[in-house]
């Protein structure tokens, strides 16, 4: 049996982490058809939309998506094809676990997060106002009791079957007294129904300074949109960085795997960049599949080219070339399928 995906290779460094992460996942012996789809700054270069309507009908249909990054101009120009493919198919959870690796030069080697990001709306909701007679900026926070809980109880449900033992619940309730408020009142009643699993909750900016000095001492985090998007990259960083941390977007029966970072334009088309956090995605997509064994391999395999130490890309120190990198971590899976 085949699998049929929607493969996005995007902007920027995408199409090489993504080719790289095709590559890995043909070397598990399974059998993929890749539906290729444009998106992002290219599509809207090629004369189209940033978000064709016939990618979100793709990923749809085929209801798994691989997903490469996707240019969002700064300021001006045209909205995030990200955040809207994110609402256009209500993938309401980005799950980003940050695990440490081998010979990254990380600060620590002892890190095991997963952060769970509310998806869809918070201040990423898209309402945004502006009074160009008195130069008034608004951009408008929303949060539903509806979006609240179904994030929340999605990371307790996750943090039980990964079998997690902690969940903190990040938020600024003191000063956004509805949003996180809400957000807060909501995570402390769920968590009454998951005695198993220790609840608490921390203010973001507490947090932020917590997750650099004791990341060991965190579990699992649930937050919404802003400040898990800033603290993902932040635990990105606690485990050698945004070359290394892959993600899912899920939704009811959909889901939208990629890495935490961008198109990083700095080293696009240099095939320099480190196309393990896009394998480290298609890794959860493989768990996602059912196929566990070939997610093992993977996960082994990462472990195993990290601990060599040997073909590691330039953002951890090494020399090889994104397609070297991934050559080498290819033959590795192929040998844990086989063994
Ligand atoms: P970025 O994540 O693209 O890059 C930040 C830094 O990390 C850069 O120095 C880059 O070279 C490095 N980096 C990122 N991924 C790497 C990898 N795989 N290997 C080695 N180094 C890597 O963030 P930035 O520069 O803020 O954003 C660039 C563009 O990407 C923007 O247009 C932004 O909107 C978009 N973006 C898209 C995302 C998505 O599609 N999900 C997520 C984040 C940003
Ligand atoms: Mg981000």
């Amino acid at each position: 049996m085949a699998y049929t995906i929607t493969l996005i290779p995007g902007d920027g460094i995408g199409p090489e982490v993504v080719r790289a992460t095709v590559r890995v996942l043909e070397a598990t012996g399974l059998d993929f058809v890749w539906d290729e789809q444009e998106a992002g700054m290219r599509a809207y270069e090629n004369g189209g939309e940033p978000l064709p309507g016939a990618v979100v009908e793709s990923i749809r249909k085929n209801k798994v998506a691989l997903k490469g990054p996707l240019t969002t101009p700064v300021g001006g120009g045209f909205r995030s094809a990200n955040v809207g493919l994110r609402q256009a198919l209500d993938l309401y959870a980005a799950v980003r676990p940050c695990v440490s690796l081998p010979n990254t030069r990380a600060r620590y080697d002892d890190v095991d997060l997963v952060v769970f990001r509310e998806n869809t709306e918070g201040l990423y909701a898209g309402i945004e106002y502006f009074d160009e007679r008195n130069q008034i900026a608004d951009s408008i926070a929303r949060v539903t009791r509806t979006g609240s809980e179904r994030i929340i109880r999605f990371a307790f449900e996750q943090a039980v079957a990964l079998g997690r033992e902690r969940l903190t619940l990040v938020h600024k309730a003191n000063i956004l007294k509805r949003t996180s408020g809400m957000f807060l009142e909501i995570g402390r009643a769920i968590a009454k129904d998951y005695p198993q699993i220790t609840f608490d909750d921390r203010i973001v900016d507490n947090m932020a300074m917590q997750l650099v000095v004791y990341p060991e001492q965190y579990d699992c985090i649930v937050t919404t949109n802003l400040f898990g998007d800033i603290l993902s990259d932040l635990a990105a960083g606690l485990v050698g960085g945004l070359g290394v941390t892959g993600g899912a977007n899920i939704g009811d029966g959909i889901a939208v795997f990629e890495a935490v970072h961008g198109s990083a334009p700095d080293i696009a088309g240099k095939g320099v960049a480190n196309p393990t956090a896009m394998i480290r995605s298609a890794e959860m997509m493989l768990r996602h599949l059912g196929e566990a064994a070939a997610a093992d391999a993977v996960r082994d395999g990462i472990r195993e080219v990290y601990a060599e130490g040997t073909h590691l890309t330039g953002d951890l120190g090494g020399s090889a070339s994104t397609e070297r990198f991934a050559a080498h971590l290819a033959e590795r899976v192929a040998a844990n399928v086989a063994a």
